[in-house]
């Protein structure tokens, strides 16, 4: 059986959740839904990042001790994402006992293979960033490259990574797996940096309590980033369940913000060679979700909360429109505007469209029940097309793809629908064979889009009165042309997406 996993960054704790981080936890759960619709064993991870300067800082100016801070903004993650129908497997929080074995046993190891050793190390850092930078990289001299603010010089005796020393294996891990790191622009900004020749870094801190302790140096903590990337060996049972944790690893598929991307496929592989592990299989990147066409930040006082938009567009139409208008790889701007419009288009009217009138005249014509699809119906090579067409793009990572293709279905439904106009017909054979063909799009949509709209899409199959849920369908087999088996009652229910009033009408 093939294996999926599937994770998100883990959130810092300092920050409440947003629609950026909201985004890729929606990806990540509707790659996972679909791995789950394909039979696939799917592990998919996500959870909190709570240690390191920022928590601590901020917990301070709360009034919280650091795991205070953690707890209350962790349950907000949590409870984000049960608001949003995210269906994670696990949810790690980095201050749980099991990431601190399996942080210090990963990097215990790397430390007996010799990769990391005590030296001492003056530069700017960025706290926000809670990274070092070189002097070439900052913006105006002293300013951080992603947050525009001022770096502090920090000097520090402390622990070394050797990232030096894997330049070579890391571009011949790159070489011999190009899709290892996705898109391709990114893939060469990572080659891009490995090549301009990699510094060691420092990866441990005495100025600090608020981490993981160091097992063989007494008073050192692991610096956040270097326990917080090790999350990911944690939760499948790194340190702990051996067998368990080469059952996942390395075919694991991270899903990260491109702001993160040289933890994720520079020094985070290189901390796997250096324990004896392989690097991670896929890391997909994607770009930033901009507000006016800037980051969000709580500086900026631009950040959306998925609170803000979930009474009106509820969850299903927030799914949507992140997984659809948001295309994985670039940046993307956010408009309420843009938001509405295409609810109002590909759900209210397309999806809605084609699932009211089918039942409408059901209704009228066919009594309640709905007949069976025709074998040779013009709609079958389209449906055909469109389930192949989707798998590929969600098998590549590309939701907008896979929904645009889903909706290539109902658009051809409901063009055949205005071509044959069942609803002007006398009831007979013709009309019937129109919307049992009508039905059988309207199944297979069901199952296509249940990892973007889960809801909706349980809904429309119990208003077709199939028995059990889109979840219970194996794909692609299931989905061949004419499994509506007709005879079902079928219930028209109020509209499944009903229309938004667009702004400033
Ligand atoms: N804690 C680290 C990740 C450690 S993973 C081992 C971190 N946390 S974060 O909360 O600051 O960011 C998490 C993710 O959210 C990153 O992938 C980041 O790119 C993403 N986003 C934060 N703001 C974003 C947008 N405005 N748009 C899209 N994603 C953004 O970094």
């Amino acid at each position: 059986m093939a294996r999926f996993y599937v994770t998100t960054p883990i959130y810092y704790v300092n920050d409440a959740p947003h629609i950026g981080h909201a985004y890729t936890t929606v990806t990540a759960d509707a790659l996972a839904r679909w791995h789950r619709l394909l039979g696939d064993e799917t592990w998919f991870l996500t959870g909190t990042d709570e240690h390191g300067l920022k928590v601590a800082q901020s917990a301070e100016a709360a009034g919280r001790t650091p795991e205070e801070q953690a707890a209350v903004n962790s349950a907000r993650f949590r409870e984000t994402w049960a608001a949003l129908d995210i269906d994670y497997d696990d949810f790690i929080r980095t201050t749980e006992p099991r990431h601190y074995a399996a942080t210090q046993a990963l990097l215990q190891k790397a430390h007996d293979n010799g990769f990391i050793e005590l030296d001492s190390y003056e530069g700017p850092y960025c706290v926000a960033c809670e990274a070092y930078y070189a002097e070439a990289e900052l913006v105006d001299g002293n300013l951080c490259p992603i947050h525009l603010r001022p770096v502090e010089l920090f000097k520090e005796e402390n622990y070394f990574f050797r990232l030096s020393r894997f330049q070579d294996r890391l571009l011949d891990w790159i070489a011999v797996n190009p899709g290892a790191i996705t898109p391709e622009a990114k893939r060469n900004e990572v080659l891009g940096f490995i090549r301009q020749g990699l510094e060691d870094v420092s990866m441990t801190r005495t100025s600090l309590s608020w981490g993981v302790p160091v097992p063989w140096a007494p008073g050192h903590v692991f610096y956040v980033w270097y326990d917080a990337l090790i999350n990911y060996a944690t939760a499948i049972g790194y340190g702990t369940d051996d067998e368990r944790f080469h059952r996942w690893w390395p075919a694991v598929h991270h899903l990260i913000g491109k702001d993160i991307l040289r933890f994720h496929c520079v020094y985070w592989p290189a901390m796997l060679m250096a324990a004896g592990e392989d690097p991670p299989a896929h890391v997909h990147v994607h770009g930033f979700l901009l507000v006016g066409g800037e980051k969000m930040s709580k500086t900026r006082l631009n950040q959306i909360a998925p609170a803000d938009l979930l009474p009106e567009f509820g969850v299903d139409g927030f799914r949507y429109h992140f997984l659809r208008d948001q295309q994985f790889g670039p940046d993307g701007d956010f408009s309420y505007e843009g938001m509405v419009a295409r609810y109002n288009a590909d759900l209210a009217n397309n999806f809605g469209n084609l699932a009211a009138r089918v039942a409408t005249v059901v209704a009228r014509a066919c009594g309640g029940i709905g007949p069976a699809p025709s074998p040779d119906s013009v709609l079958a090579p389209v449906a055909a097309a469109v389930v192949a067409d989707a798998g590929a793009a969600w098998g590549h990572v590309a939701p907008s793809e896979a929904l645009d293709e889903t909706w290539r279905l109902i658009r051809e439904a409901n063009a055949y629908l205005e071509a044959n106009e069942p609803w002007k017909a006398a009831p007979g054979p013709a009309v019937d064979a129109v919307l049992g063909d009508a039905l059988e799009v309207l199944r297979i949509v069901a199952v296509l889009a249940s990892p973007a709209i889960p809801r909706a899409a349980a809904a429309l199959w119990a208003r077709l009165g199939l028995p059990g849920s889109p979840t219970d369908v194996h794909v692609p087999d299931g989905l061949a042309w004419g499994g509506y088996p007709g005879g079902l009652p079928v219930e028209k229910g109020d509209p499944l997406f009903p229309r938004l009033a667009t702004p400033g009408s």
